[in-house]
């Protein structure tokens, strides 16, 4: 089916998913499969990264998050960690002017104060300067950890309590959800994982309780605008019942 029909079936089934979760899994094994350093997996997965991003603000996706580097990715080979840093710090300069025109919002959310002081600049000055932009939030969790991100809120809550800002007895799941890193942010409706693996790692845990999962065997850097959407029409065709019983 050629680019402009899915894009069209997308529009025309109307239930778009606002909010929409990437595990972009795959860059290693794509590079050894061509028999080449796991760095230029890399490489080639920002190229995706890209290409996904644009598909995404064009048919109309709200927000796209994506799980760029986890806590645990710390434990890779130092050069590797390095090269992914060295990626991020310089797509964050060189994609603004990118981002603003096609009106996207930059975000962050994790342990941001973990990354360098020179990556931590250059990622406040492209969210300063895509700010005012009025179409799709990109989201990208760095430094991410599920755990510890409902570990951080459990403390906040605590110290809320602590200081009598937070009634124990008003506590509920839309008051804890305001101390998360995505306060503000609907659920994803979507989460895509590519490559294969049928897991979460760690991955918005709270957060994708009454998500539509969808995993395809494509890696990241092959995956294209037509698999994106794909998974879009795949979501337009489910039943969303979030525990309740409905006709059909
Ligand atoms: C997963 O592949 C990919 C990552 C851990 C890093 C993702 C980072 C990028 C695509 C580059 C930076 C992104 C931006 C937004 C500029 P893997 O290495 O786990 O692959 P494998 O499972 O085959 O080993």
């Amino acid at each position: 089916m050629p680019r402009i029909n899915y894009e069209k079936k997308i529009a025309e089934n109307g239930n778009l998913p606002e909010h929409v979760a990437i595990i972009m899994d795959g860059n290693g094994r794509w590079a050894s499969r061509r028999g080449q350093p796991r760095t230029s997996g890399h490489n080639a997965g920002v190229n995706t990264v890209k290409t996904i991003v644009k598909a995404a603000a064009r048919i109309g996706i709200k927000i796209l998050t994506l799980y760029t580097f986890s806590i645990e990715n710390w434990k890779r080979p130092k050069s590797e960690v390095s090269h992914i840093m060295r990626l991020l710090y310089e797509k964050t300069r060189s994609e603004v002017d990118e981002l603003n025109s096609n009106n996207i919002r930059l975000t962050a959310m994790g342990k941001i104060d973990g990354l360098s002081v020179s990556r931590r600049r250059a990622l406040k000055q492209a969210m300063e300067a895509t700010k005012k932009n009025t179409g799709m939030v990109l989201n990208l969790a760095l430094n991410y950890g599920g755990r510890t991100e409902i570990l951080e809120a459990v403390k906040k809550i605590v110290r809320d309590i602590k200081r009598g800002l937070v009634n124990p007895r008003k506590l509920d799941e839309d008051m804890f959800a305001k101390y998360l890193y995505t306060n503000g942010m609907p659920d994803p409706d979507l989460l895509i994982r590519t490559s294969g693996e049928r897991r979460l790692s760690n991955f918005l845990l709270w957060q994708t309780s009454y998500t539509e999962l969808y995993v395809t065997d494509v890696l990241w850097p092959d995956f294209g605008e037509s698999d994106f959407f794909k998974a879009v029409l795949d979501y337009q065709t489910r039943n969303r019942r979030f525990g309740e019983v409905t006709a059909s």
